[in-house]
Parts: structure tokens; sequence; C-alpha cells
């Protein structure tokens, strides 16, 4: 058994993203500045899309989504009940009204089938989750807002970069939301990004993610900026800091690198579990490229003698990290509350939920890790399998 804990992520913070956080704490300028606005240029590039604007989080990203394309009270927005809370959260600051969808058992992505039947005249945007990193299937999304005249906003937050037949995630309509959370495959800490190909959009989520200013701090206190400014909306205090931007910048240029090092764990996890009785990995669509950020397998419980909660104690026994993604929103208190959701309204997340683990993936894990943890699931396996 290993000596040490294996987390569940660890982010990969070299010197050189150190060099670059020194770098903007020795140049005087730590707010949002010139490497926000190099690393929102340089993202929005890299996904596919014509506007990027940097916030300090994916859940502020959302709000502002939400806000630009005009959602309000009583509106109804179609979100998966398979996501964390952030995504549905959003629609309430609006007093607009989640609508659920359960998810698919095999993918856990939002089950499109499902979806059609949950828009009703009140229904303004959809907002699908590229779960664990893997792409949703866009062109079936996009097809049903088509015809019943919605909008999309995407939440990416698990999903960089991820493509859909061959296109990056973030170049569809009509705004992707990503999040560069800490856990996250590219991890600033706090941040998060909008992004879209709707200038119109792209100006509103601006204004309002720094106090409804018509200009940021930079215009303002660089030489080539002014003093003046004009408070056009009441906005919020979401930009992101020049430090944030640095971890950024650097975790950018790094991206194949980063992903290649997740597939390559992903590749050893598949292998191990594949074809196996008591657990198998969540299936991956032939038609687009997943980012890894989460590898997830369901126990299939008629094969094993203990419960999940027990399989994730004798992980931590053998010094082996783990988590769940998600607890599904209609089985937390809040939401089941509010819109007296029942456990059997969302039978399949209802019944995966018990089932899933996420086993640990980040991309400095060597394949001594890799192998731990291989091993310990193997062991667990065999000591309690049917
Ligand atoms: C699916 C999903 N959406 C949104 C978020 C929120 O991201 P952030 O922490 O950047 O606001 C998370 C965070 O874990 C998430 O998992």
């Amino acid at each position: 058994m290993r000596k040490d804990f294996l987390p569940f992520h660890k982010a990969s913070i070299g010197e050189k993203e150190i060099g670059e956080v020194v770098d903007s704490l020795r140049s005087g300028w730590i707010t949002a500045g010139p490497k926000t606005k190099k690393f929102e240029e340089e993202f929005t590039r890299r996904v596919g899309a014509e506007y990027g604007v940097a916030v300090n989080s994916c859940t502020a990203a959302m709000h502002l989504a939400l806000a630009a394309i005009g959602i309000k009270e009583g509106d109804e927005v179609v979100v998966p009940v398979m996501t964390f809370t952030a995504t549905a959260e959003v629609i309430a600051y609006f007093k607009a009204t989640p609508i659920f969808v359960d998810c698919d058992p095999d993918t856990l992505l939002m089950d499109v089938g499902l979806l059609e039947k949950k828009i009703t005249p009140k229904t303004k945007a959809i907002m699908p989750v590229h779960y664990g990193g893997q792409s949703c299937d866009v062109d079936a999304i996009l097809e049903i807002a088509r015809r019943h005249n919605l909008k999309v906003i995407w939440d990416a937050a698990h999903a960089f970069p991820t493509f859909y037949r061959g296109k990056n995630i973030g170049s569809f309509p009509d705004i992707v939301c990503f999040s560069f959370y800490a856990t996250k495959t590219l991890a600033t800490g706090e941040g998060g990004m909008a992004v879209t190909n709707n200038k119109e959009y792209a100006d509103k989520m601006r204004v309002l993610s720094l106090h409804g200013m018509n200009r940021g701090a930079w215009n303002r206190y660089s030489k080539e900026g002014s003093w003046h400014y004009e408070i056009v909306a009441p906005g919020y205090k979401y930009n992101l800091t020049d430090i944030a931007s640095s971890l950024g910048l650097v975790q950018l240029s790094r991206a194949d690198e980063l992903l290649e090092k997740r597939c390559r764990v992903a590749q050893c996890y598949s292998g191990a579990f594949g074809g196996r009785k008591e657990i198998s990995p969540l299936a991956i669509m032939p038609y687009g490229q997943t980012a890894w950020h989460l590898f997830v397998v369901k126990l299939n419980l008629g094969k094993l003698i203990i419960d999940r909660a027990r399989f994730i104690d004798e992980l931590k026994k053998r010094n082996i990290g783990s988590s769940v993604h998600f607890i599904p929103l209609h089985l937390h208190l809040y939401w089941k509350e509010t819109y007296g959701l029942k456990e059997n309204d969302f039978p399949v997340a209802s019944a995966v939920y018990r089932q899933i683990v996420s086993l640990p993936i980040f991309p400095d894990m060597s394949d001594k890790d890799v192998d731990d943890v291989i091993t310990a699931v193997k062991e667990i396996i065999r000591l309690y399998g049917k």
C-alpha cells in the first residue's frame, strides 16, 4: 500500500507559472490589466470564439450570460439534474425557474431525448453541461433550440479543451462558459470566461462584469486611459485579476501537454477497468474528444457486497483520494424543497448517483500513482466482489 495520500486532484503548477505570477507582483499591477486582456484574447482564440470576457468564476460567467440573453423573473431555463449547483443557482438569481432533466445512464450527460418534453411557452434557454469534459451532442441540442427559438448557454466548466465533431465546443452559439477553478483542466485558482460570437452579448457581459462601468480599470489608470467613466447599468464585481491571468497564460501555453498527460492516465484506467463486471468507466461518445477533467467509474452494486460510501472508504484506507460528481440537484435540500422534486422524478440520476466514483486524474500523476489507483481498485473488487 502507498505510504503518502494521493489526492483526488492537484494543480500542475511549475516554475513558469510561479515566475509569471512573480512578474505580475513585481510589476505593481495586480488587478485586471494587461495580462487579463492578453489571456482573454488568447483563450478566446484557442476555443474558436470571437469574443471573450474573463471573470472570476464560471458561476459569474453563467450569471452574465443569462443577463446578456435577457432572462427575467418567471422565465424557465432547462438544465441537467446531474450537475453542480452553480448551473441552476444562476437561474435562481433572476427569480427564473430551473427545469431539470434526467441524465443518460452511460455518459451522465443530459438526456437529450427527454429535453424537448420539458419545453413550455415560458422556456427561454437551455443550459447543457459538458459533464466530465465530454461534449454533449451539440447538433441535437442546437436543433431543438432552433426549433423552439431558445438560446443555449453551455456550462463548459469541465470542458477545456473539448471538441465536438472536430470543432472546439467554445465556438458554438450562443455563449460558452468555462471555469478556471483550482481543480479544473486550466487552473487559475478561481476564474472563468464567457465566450461568444455575438458582439452584443459580449459587450453587455463586459459592462456588467465590472460594476456596469463603460470602461475597466486598465482603461482608466494606464497612460493611454482617462479617469472618466460612466455607470450604464447596476453591474457586478466579477473581474479576473492579472495574478490569476498569469497562471492562465502559462497554463494555456501548456494546454496540449496537460491534455496529453490526462489522456495517458485515462487510457491506463480504461485499459484496467474496461470489460469488468463489478465496475465500468463511463461511455465515451465517438463524436467528440473529451478533456478528461473527470474519470468516473460506475459501481455495479449487484456484483459487489459493499456500497459506494464503503468503496470510497476502502480507497481512502489505501491512501487514494476520490470524489463524487455529482450529488444530483434533486437530492439537495434547497432544490428539492423549493421545486417539490422527488427522487423518482429523475430515476436515472437517482440510481446512478449511488454508483459513481471519480478517481484521481491530473497531469502530474506519476506512473506509480496511476498503478497505485489501479491496484487499490482491483484489490477492493477482489475482496468485495460477489
Ligand atoms: C459543472 C460545473 N459548472 C459550474 C461550476 C462552477 O465553476 P466555478 O467554481 O468556476 O464558478 C462547476 C464547478 O465545479 C462545475 O462543476
